[in-house]
């Protein structure tokens, strides 16, 4: 199936919270709450809250006819507001998370070279996020050259470098 990798726009922040509480609830082993209600955890809520803020970046994977199917995005945080894989106020934290039905055909590896790609453009030079030690996406994260910095309880801060200034 061919897919297409756009930039989100203002539109799409619907599917993004649906692919934030993918991200946030990702355990298959562990009942989750209701869409609505697993967004509204403070926590998880600020995650996307006002997104559109300067800096805010996304990609998105769809089908020839335009079913959006997976999304990975940044956003810059700061010393005093910020997400659990925070290191900097000049790196962006990512988010991503691919549609159940999609995962394991190569949908978040496409969407976090374009979303690098997105950042080199940006002239963003790193990115960091946080990882629980058991989610496989940290096979992923690893694959795209993040590097874990930092454990945070059961998790990983990781950071990797967008390839600015990589041959
Ligand atoms: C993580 C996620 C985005 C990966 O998307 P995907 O489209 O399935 O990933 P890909 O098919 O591009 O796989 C790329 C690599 O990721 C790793 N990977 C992805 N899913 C994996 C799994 N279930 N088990 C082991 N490795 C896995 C592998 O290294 C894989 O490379 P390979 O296929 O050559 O072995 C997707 O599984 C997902 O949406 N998970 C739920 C949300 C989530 O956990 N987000 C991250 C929160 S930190």
């Amino acid at each position: 199936m061919q897919l297409l990798i756009r930039e989100g726009t203002l539109q799409d922040l619907p599917f993004l919270r649906q692919m934030l509480f993918e991200a946030a609830y990702w355990r298959p082993d562990v009942h989750r709450p209701a869409l609505q209600e697993g967004l509204s955890q403070p926590e998880i809520a600020k995650l996307l809250a006002d997104w559109g803020r300067e800096g805010d970046t996304a990609v998105i994977a769809e089908t020839v006819m335009s079913q959006s199917v997976g999304a990975a995005w940044y956003r810059y945080w700061t010393d005093d507001n910020h997400s659990y894989g925070y290191v900097s106020a000049d790196i962006p934290e990512l988010g991503i998370a691919v549609c159940l039905d999609w995962r394991r055909r190569g949908v978040g590896n496409t969407l976090l070279s374009a979303l690098k790609q997105q950042a080199c453009q940006q002239g963003v030079e790193s990115l960091s996020l946080s990882v629980e030690k058991d989610n496989p996406a940290h096979n992923l994260y690893l694959q795209h050259r993040f590097r874990p910095i930092e454990q945070v309880g059961n998790a990983w801060t990781m950071v990797a470098p967008t390839g600015i200034g990589i041959e």
